[in-house]
């Protein structure tokens, strides 16, 4: 049974990664209904907190149906990084996560995220801190290392764990690789079998089907599985992935009818929460995973894709409806 802090969260959780603009409160609300064990939001700046800019403090936003839930926040400098830990905490969230894994240029330049990387004792000392500064667990998400010569994330987490740190996810990438090539969980499984681990270790990168999250578990030994791309706009991966775990068996797709209310209460929610104008523009992201594998089913897609209304988005998925709600995924 894996356990961040106080928090039971079972045996071989599955987590929704934390992404920019897909894992917001209607998407993880969804992966929740589906199974996901552990929710995170995507990275928070934490001088944007600080400057109290509206758009990441309304990233701060958790709804209760979605628990537990970690806000992951970003930056470099202490200071910021215990003032936003506080405003944080108000939030009511139940994880913090520090993202120390973000390889985009303009996150790595000012030395957060992966930029960390470069600086190990800065990366411990500023977990200490937040440890220090909290109740709540601190929990950390990172990458192997750098570059490929100098992959230390043995040590590196291990360090992390003797500075109070409650659970480390993994993406089995270095900065230098992106998003490129294959993840790489061997080195995660390292980390897992040092003796002097005892907090969960979670593996992340390319777990894109029930049969891989089982190889995380059977053949690498790790505590759990952080999953991402294979989410978005397909919730039901998490379900999928349970399922198989119980049975060895893949379970059915979801039909039209579960993928058009899913988008049709994601569209909702997204509008309930953010407003029609962003709620219609930031969910169009997910129709093309969520209405995959039709054949013929472009018009319709453009449709829901391109409207800005939230009427004329709705009245695609109606359309939809009447002309595929028969339609058997295989
Ligand atoms: C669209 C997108 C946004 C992401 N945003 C974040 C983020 O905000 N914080 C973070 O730690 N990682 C972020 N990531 C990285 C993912 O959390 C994850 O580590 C990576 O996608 C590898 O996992 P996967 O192969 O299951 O997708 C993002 C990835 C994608 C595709």
């Amino acid at each position: 049974m894996a356990k961040i802090g106080d928090i039971d969260v079972g045996e071989f959780p599955l987590l929704l990664a934390p992404m920019e603009d897909v894992s917001d409160p209607p998407f993880r609300a969804l992966c929740k209904e589906q199974g996901a064990d552990v929710v995170y939001t995507e990275f928070i700046s934490s001088e944007g907190l600080i400057r109290d800019a509206a758009k990441s403090v309304m990233k701060l936003d958790i709804y209760e149906k979605e628990r537990p839930v970690g806000i992951q926040i970003f930056g470099a400098n202490l200071e910021s990084m215990l003032e936003s830990v506080e405003i944080v905490e108000k939030s009511g969230p139940d994880i913090i996560d520090i993202n120390f894994g973000c390889p985009v240029k303009k996150v790595v330049s000012k030395g957060a995220g992966a930029g960390i990387l470069k600086d190990i004792d800065l990366m411990v000392s500023l977990t200490e801190a937040m440890v220090k500064h909290t109740k709540l667990p601190v929990t950390v998400k990172t990458r192997l290392g750098w570059d490929h010569d100098s992959i230390k994330i043995v040590e590196v987490a291990e360090r992390l764990q003797d500075v109070g740190c409650k659970a480390i996810s993994i993406h089995g990438r270095t900065r230098a690789q992106m998003y490129k090539g294959e993840a790489d969980w061997k080195p995660i499984a390292e980390v897992k079998n040092n003796p002097r681990m005892h907090i969960p270790v979670f593996g992340n990168g390319d777990v894109d089907s029930p049969e891989k999250a089982a190889k995380m578990r059977d053949e690498f030994g790790l505590d759990g599985a952080m999953i991402g791309r294979a989410s978005i706009g397909y919730p039901w991966f998490f379900r999928e992935v349970k399922h198989y775990f119980e049975t060895g068996k893949h379970l059915a797709p979801p039909t039209m009818g579960e993928r058009l209310d899913a988008a049709r209460r994601h569209l909702q929610m997204a509008i309930d929460w953010k407003g029609d104008r962003l709620g219609v523009f930031e969910t169009r992201r997910h129709y093309t995973n969520y209405f995959k594998g039709i054949p013929h089913f472009k018009e319709h897609r453009m449709k829901m894709v391109t409207s800005d209304e939230a009427v004329d988005v709705f009245k695609a998925f109606d359309e939809a409806e009447k002309e595929f709600g028969d339609f058997q995924f295989s």
